[in-house]
């Protein structure tokens, strides 16, 4: 698969998962075994040497060119890259970072990412990939990259709100109902591209990717690529703390669920212990401790919980409230493997 000037053996990119669920070692990983890994950089500083306590934002990119640091010297050659949520508020700064620290592509999403080839322009080589989950969210894109920045995507991300995990770029009544096709949206972003632009990029297919009999359908039902994230929770690799891992290994179907984010978006996570995650919060008197969203229902009104320190909870371990992120697969994990093991069982011929 090539993406810009980027070439990967093997049609995968590893989703990017914040609080660095996809830190340096899984990016790192999927990347050696010829994939493409992205580190997730939402709260990446929270746990490194730059953070004290109270420079969220001037520790954030520090971390981040650290850790695309350590994961090149895990794959040299690999093609790693980040993942920048439009919905946080060092969006441009965690863009720039990811260029200066040697990001080869930024997958961004969570927003529409209309202003991502101004922030990039002087690093061309640089591959630009929205994730949308409409044809319409795609249409916007490339028509503002077009018109402002004589630009278009490099490749597109298709995120199906029924299945991936984390933050969900669909209303909550919508998700689940059965009116949504994953694959029909993906051909029709195919389509629009083809037809409109004349040009053939790939068309990535996210959400509800497990093994390779979905690999095999995503492609051919029209998808060139795909991008995983739960499955590769559940590896020696993955930089969450091992009760995170257990965390999937215990849970059933019934288990995981959808929650509303402070963001303003709805979320897909092990549900059971939000309640006690929102009382967390709202007993220690609400304060933001960091400003970390532009626009955060915690933040201005005290409303739910404050989603950065919940997911940085989870990383480090904290199942009591931490917040699990996982897409509907997550029950179908029973082990830890390596990401050697799943590059092998999605591609060995
Ligand atoms: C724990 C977790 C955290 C995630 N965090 C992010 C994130 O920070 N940014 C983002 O764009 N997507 C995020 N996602 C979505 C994944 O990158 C990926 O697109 C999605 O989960 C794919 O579906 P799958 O999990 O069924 O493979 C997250 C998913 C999980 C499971």
């Amino acid at each position: 698969m090539r993406i810009g000037k980027h070439e990967v053996p093997y049609p995968l990119i590893q989703g990017g998962m914040a609080v660095r669920v996809s830190g340096y070692r899984l990016a790192g990983n999927v990347a050696r075994c010829g994939g493409i890994g992205l580190i997730a950089t939402a709260g990446i500083g929270m746990d490194s040497p730059h953070f004290k306590g109270d420079n969220y934002f001037a520790a954030e990119p520090l971390a981040l060119k650290d850790e695309l640091a350590k994961a090149y010297e895990i794959a040299p050659d690999g093609i790693i890259g980040t993942n920048c949520m439009v919905a946080v508020t060092d969006f441009v700064e965690l863009v720039k970072a990811s260029c200066e620290g040697g990001a080869k592509l930024i997958v961004s999403g969570a927003g529409l990412p209309l202003n991502l080839p101004e922030l990039t322009a002087d690093w061309p080589d640089v591959a630009l990939v929205p994730i949308v989950s409409s044809l319409r969210a795609a249409e916007l894109i490339a028509r503002k990259w077009h018109k402002s920045y004589h630009r278009l995507p490099d490749a597109v991300v298709v995120e199906d709100p029924d299945t991936a995990g984390g933050h969900l770029g669909e209303k909550l009544e919508n998700i689940g109902t059965g009116q949504y096709d994953q694959y029909a949206t993906v051909r029709d972003v195919k389509a629009y591209f083809q037809d409109k632009w004349d040009l053939d990029i790939p068309i990535i297919a996210a959400g509800g990717v497990w093994d390779r009999a979905d690999l095999q359908n995503a492609l051919q039902q029209g998808a060139d690529g795909v991008q995983m994230g739960t499955r590769f929770v559940c590896t020696e690799e993955c930089d969450a703390d091992d009760a995170f891992k257990q965390a999937y290994l215990n849970c059933n179907k019934e288990d995981i669920g959808l929650l509303m984010s402070p963001a303003g978006l709805p979320g897909r996570a092990l549900v059971a212990n939000v309640e006690a995650i929102r009382e967390r919060d709202l007993e220690m008197t609400p304060t933001c401790p960091t400003g970390c969203l532009r626009k955060c229902a915690y933040k201005s009104k005290g409303e739910r919980f404050c989603i950065v320190h919940a997911l940085d909870r989870a990383q480090r371990g904290d199942m009591k409230t931490g917040l699990v992120f996982c897409g509907t697969n997550a029950w179908k994990a029973t082990r830890i493997e390596t990401v050697a093991e799943i590059f092998d069982e999605l591609f060995q011929d």
